[in-house]
């Protein structure tokens, strides 16, 4: 469905990305890892036709489109929800909704943004700006829904969310995987992108340095990008220590699975 080839992006003189490749086959879940600062969210523009590579190729469904404009990459099926909330906080949510809705499909997309996300349905008249945090995430991601894309890049949907947010946030990715769109994910809860994901790659300065199935991440690899001499087989198994929110860039779940129960 994507794939990045040899991708070389920066802002200005600053080259951030050296020779990535990604590859999102179609309907499977990519997560990619990395500490802050990595190039994630650069990666994601890239892809998504925001920034334009200095090197290499971005292909969409089969088609070259690194000189493509984001709007036409989104009329091929793809649809990015950026870091931050890709919302109109002046606008109401019905209004955000219809923006993002097809001609003629607006009370549609209404009722299935309702349906994905029930606390939505009364909130329809109020400004955007006026929801909770973990509301506004789910106005954004819902987008995801709407237009009914092949491919969602998702930027760190859970930052700063309390974790039962976090919780409906990654069943609704789930289901939306389940309906066949693929999805590319750049994650702070590792954990839960894990057991979303088919593929990993983990991105450290600008360089992917694995790509490889969840249960391939070794311990050592995982350490070294959690710091804090994390273990892989403890966040695996809930038991990881608390820790600051953005200590690095890469965060166990295990915090929220803490917090949940
Ligand atoms: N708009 C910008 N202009 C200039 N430099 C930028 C811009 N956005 C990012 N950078 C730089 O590019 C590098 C990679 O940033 P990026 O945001 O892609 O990393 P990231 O992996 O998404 O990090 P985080 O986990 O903090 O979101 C950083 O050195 C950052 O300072
Ligand atoms: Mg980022």
């Amino acid at each position: 469905m994507l794939e990045l080839h040899g991708i070389e992006a920066g802002y200005g003189k600053q080259t951030v990305l050296r020779d990535v490749c990604v590859s999102v086959p179609s309907g499977s879940v990519v997560a990619v890892l990395g500490p802050n600062g990595a190039g994630k969210t650069t990666m994601l523009r890239v892809a998504s036709g925001l920034l334009r590579p200095s090197a290499g190729k971005v292909v969409l469904a089969g088609e070259d489109v690194t000189r493509t404009r984001p709007y036409a990459r989104v009329r091929r099926g793809l649809c990015h929800i950026p870091e931050g909330r890709g919302i109109y906080p002046t606008l109401t949510v019905r209004e955000n909704l219809v923006l993002h809705s097809r001609k003629g499909e607006q009370a549609a997309a209404q009722e299935r943004a309702v349906s994905a996300f029930p606390v939505l349905g009364a909130k329809l008249r109020q400004p955007a700006g006026q929801l909770s945090g973990g509301q506004q995430q789910m106005l954004s991601l819902v987008r995801a829904y709407l237009s009914s894309p092949t491919l969602v890049l998702v930027d760190e949907a859970s930052m700063g969310l309390a974790p039962v947010v976090v919780d409906k946030i990654f069943e609704f990715l789930r289901q939306v995987a389940a309906s066949g769109t693929a999805l590319l994910i750049v994650e702070q809860y590792v954990n839960r992108a894990l057991a979303l994901a088919d593929t990993v790659y983990v991105l450290n300065k600008g360089r992917m340095v694995f790509t490889g199935k969840p249960g391939e991440i070794t311990d050592d690899l995982f350490a070294h990008y959690v710091g804090a001499g994390a273990r892989l087989s403890q966040h695996r198994a809930g038991r990881g220590r608390r820790g600051s929110r953005r200590r690095s860039g890469l965060q166990a779940d295990a915090l929220s699975a803490a917090a949940v129960r």
